[in-house]
């Protein structure tokens, strides 16, 4: 039984191409898309292409492409089918359940209502007399009672179901407990509370919806489960799209949002006033996260935590945000401490003064590159310098480099003009790099499209047209209509254009949008990657209507050119056999 297309379509939701990919293949950016080198052939420099945009990946080198499903089958070597169902698994999507009863939508609402009911109860928990201990944990860490109910933070108890029999009684089954990842089950088969002694904060995302928790433990309990315990995806909740604290900030960042690693942090910082102060849930700040952030603010300032560890996630953020042309700063803590016990210890006017020294994401990172460099030596000095030099190039802004290139040189007491040259020397190897990688992408021998394409050797033309037909209705599905109404999928020359069009119809029939997803069970994997390049082909600037009608009049033509030629080829038949005939009875009548 085939695989309902809305769990397909949950499961590629919850699993985009980019992360899924990126756990296999190491890949850079380039422009919107991404590049590595393809882990299904031997190659040196990258052609393997991941496109977020639609959700799909192609290798210039061996043609191998299609959408995440496809890619997990071929690296995982799975069927297309197990491979949604792998996916699927991983991200915990009940294939079987959801199958039976088909309401994705009832169970996401339960969802809802099973997390605004837990919230409340961790609330009340934690201002009841039971709750004390949590209580003056958090007033200890100096915390405001307006400001815990300002978070409608809460405290699980030291109990293995009260809050499972709270939700029994409140009418919640244990299959939506799970569901919502309030609740576990041992391998006895017994279902617990999942978060057990712990201080409860609630993510609430920009809706104001409660969609998941996070909860730490008390001090000295950390070693048992760990310091942190946080809900896992849900129907309801992506870890990677969500920012603890966002429901507030949302409202008041559109300047600059601070982006803080820990919940403390936010919560103490909302309550000094930076109510701009969002943190990543646990983990490294994602892709995902700076789309919704580019949504709402300008500007991100990085905080920095002094460990190793703390930096490296900085970084890593910092590369991520410099594609959403949001502009990004840091400010480095000092004495090793977080943003809250800053605050905490000197008070808002100084981390308001940190905000305003905050740095450039350049001048941070010449700042670090220093790390490990003895500068007072002629030789730290050098290799401190070719590594700024470095930097510097990789700076896109001209004005930028300029500043950095006097300031530098002062700093170090060499001329100008040294590091100058060395930087746009980086900058022209740089480029020279790119633009083999480009060509190699175009003389590079190519997917043998003939093998998928039989026809096309014989009649380029139509087929051309019909590639153009199949790469539109890809990524424009709601053409489907016109198409439907102009062209039978008889006219098709290529059974593959044929058949992948035929299908289109059939699912636009039935009411089922497509994408290509859609093919990933009936064609083969050379077809798939074959499909994939044309939805990827380059087609930007012309307007996909009118390249639908184009070459649906193409198709037309070229049938009407054939049907003449094959009527003048028999014609002509038809000629030289009366002919033939004409001769023979001659010389019949002759002897
Ligand atoms: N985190 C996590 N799981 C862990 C440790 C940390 O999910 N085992 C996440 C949490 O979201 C946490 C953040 O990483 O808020 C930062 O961790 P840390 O600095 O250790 O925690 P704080 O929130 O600063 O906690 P505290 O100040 O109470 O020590
Ligand atoms: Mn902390």
């Amino acid at each position: 039984m085939p695989i309902p297309a809305d769990i397909v379509n949950e499961v590629k939701y919850r699993n985009d191409i980019e992360s899924v990919i990126s756990s296999y293949v190491e890949l850079k950016k380039r422009g919107k898309n991404l590049v590595g080198l393809c882990p299904f052939h031997n190659e040196k420099t990258p052609s393997f292409t991941v496109y977020p945009e639609n959700g799909s990946f192609y290798c210039f080198g061996c043609g191998v492409g299609g959408d995440v499903f496809s890619f997990i089958k071929l690296i995982e070597n799975l069927d297309y089918a197990d491979a949604i169902r792998y996916l699927a698994e991983k991200s915990g999507i009940s294939i079987i359940e959801t199958e039976r009863d088909n309401s994705l939508q009832a169970m996401r609402n339960k969802i809802y209502d099973i997390n605004r009911e837990t919230a409340k109860f961790y609330h009340s928990y934690l201002m009841s007399e039971e709750g004390k201990w949590a209580l003056s944990y958090l007033t200890g860490r100096g915390l405001k009672i307006s400001t815990i109910k300002h978070f409608g933070l809460g405290a699980a108890p030291d109990s293995w179901d009260m809050l499972l029999k709270h939700l029994k009684n409140q009418g919640f089954s244990i299959d939506e407990m799970l569901a919502a990842n309030v609740i576990s089950k041992s391998s006895k088969g017994t279902y617990y509370d999942r978060f057990r002694k712990r201080v409860m904060f609630p993510i609430i995302n920009v809706r104001g919806r409660v969609v998941a928790f996070s909860g730490r433990a008390m001090p000295g309990d950390d070693k048992q489960g760990g310091k942190y315990v946080n809900t896992s995806d849900t129907l309801v909740y992506k870890k990677s799209e969500n920012l603890f604290g966002m429901n507030f900030a949302k409202n008041v960042c559109e300047e600059r949002v601070i982006l803080v690693e820990g919940n403390m942090d936010v919560v103490s910082l909302h309550q000094a006033g930076f109510e701009n102060t969002v943190a990543a849930l646990g983990t490294a700040f994602t892709a995902e996260e700076a789309k919704l952030l580019s949504r709402y603010t300008k500007e991100i300032v990085l905080t920095l935590d002094a460990d190793a560890a703390g930096q490296k996630a900085v970084k890593r953020a910092g590369e991520i945000l410099k594609d959403t042309g949001l502009n990004v700063r840091v400010i480095v803590v000092p004495d090793g401490k977080d943003p809250d016990e800053f605050i905490k210890k000197n008070g808002p006017e100084r981390f308001k003064a940190l905000l305003e020294g905050a740095v450039s994401e350049i001048e941070y990172k010449l700042l670090t590159a220093v790390e490990g460099i003895d500068v007072s030596s002629d030789d730290g000095k050098l290799k401190y310098l070719s590594k700024a030099a470095d930097i510097i190039a990789n700076t896109p802004d001209a004005i930028a480099r300029d500043l950095y290139i006097s300031r530098l040189s002062d700093k170090y007491g060499i001329t100008r003009q040294t590091l100058e040259n060395r930087v746009k020397e980086i900058r022209k190897q740089n480029a020279r790099r790119k633009q083999t990688s480009e060509i190699n992408r175009i003389i590079n021998p190519r997917y043998e499209r003939s093998t998928v394409m039989p026809e096309k050797n014989a009649y380029p033309a139509a087929v051309s047209a019909e590639e153009n037909i199949i790469a539109v209705l890809l990524s424009h599905p709601d053409f489907t209509e016109y198409a439907k109404e102009k062209l039978d999928s008889s006219k098709f020359i290529s059974s593959l254009c044929r058949r992948v069009y035929e299908r289109m119809l059939e699912l636009y029939n039935a009411g089922n949008d497509y994408d290509l997803s859609a093919f990933g069970e009936t064609l083969n994997d050379n077809e798939m990657g074959y499909l994939a390049s044309l939805l990827n082909g380059s087609r930007s600037g012309t307007n996909p209507l009118t390249v639908l009608k184009d070459s649906i009049n193409v198709l037309f033509e070229e049938e009407l050119k054939r049907k003449s030629i094959d009527s003048a080829k028999s014609s002509n038949e038809d000629w030289a056999q009366s002919l033939m005939k004409i001769i023979d009875n001659k010389n019949k009548g002759d002897k």
